[in-house]
């Protein structure tokens, strides 16, 4: 008896122990939130850094296709902060930076840089775009022409 009393003492509330639990694992998790994100910062770094050394010459140097070859090739290099670009999925980029585009100036890039480096210059080019979701504020009402009116 006086052995299931002490037990019962050293419990806790069940509430108290979900937000220790929950407090251990925020505490846990935090450092890997930012190293996420330092990661991310560090690859769009170095796809940078790629970028500028074999893309640029071609793409422009905020990939818009406005680079200093651009103008003698046909067809052109589009721009990587279009839609067109936009929604293509990582997988359809990285096949492309990988294999070249048939019929076009853009070779594949598989044997001149690597996997990460692909993956950081792909990091590179879709940290070009900011898409920001429309905004949910409605148009403002029809109003009624309060003008002069001509007969
Ligand atoms: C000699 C010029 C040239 C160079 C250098 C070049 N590209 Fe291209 N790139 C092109 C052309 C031309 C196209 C085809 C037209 C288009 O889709 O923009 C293209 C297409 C692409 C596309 C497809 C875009 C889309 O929306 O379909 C990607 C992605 C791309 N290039 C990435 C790169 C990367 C990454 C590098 C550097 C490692 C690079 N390119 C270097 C000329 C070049």
């Amino acid at each position: 008896m006086g052995f299931i009393i002490r037990l019962q003492d050293a419990m806790m509330s069940p509430v108290r122990a979900w937000w220790i639990v929950l407090v251990c694992y925020l505490v846990t998790l935090m450092p890997c939130f930012s190293l996420a994100r330092a990661t991310e910062e560090s690859d769009v770094r170095k796809g940078a850094a790629i970028y500028a050394r074999y893309c640029e010459e071609c793409h422009g140097p905020e990939g818009r296709g406005n680079g200093p070859k651009a103008p003698l090739l046909s067809p052109r290099p589009g721009s990587f902060v279009s839609a067109a670009t936009s929604v293509k999925s990582d997988a359809e980029l990285l096949q492309i930076i990988e294999n070249g585009v048939p019929r076009t100036a853009m070779k594949g890039w598989k044997d001149i840089l690597s996997k990460e480096d692909r993956l950081n210059v792909l990091a590179y080019i879709r940290s070009l775009v900011h898409f920001h979701p429309p905004s949910l504020t409605p148009p403002p009402p029809d109003r009624e022409f309060t003008g002069p009116r001509h007969p």
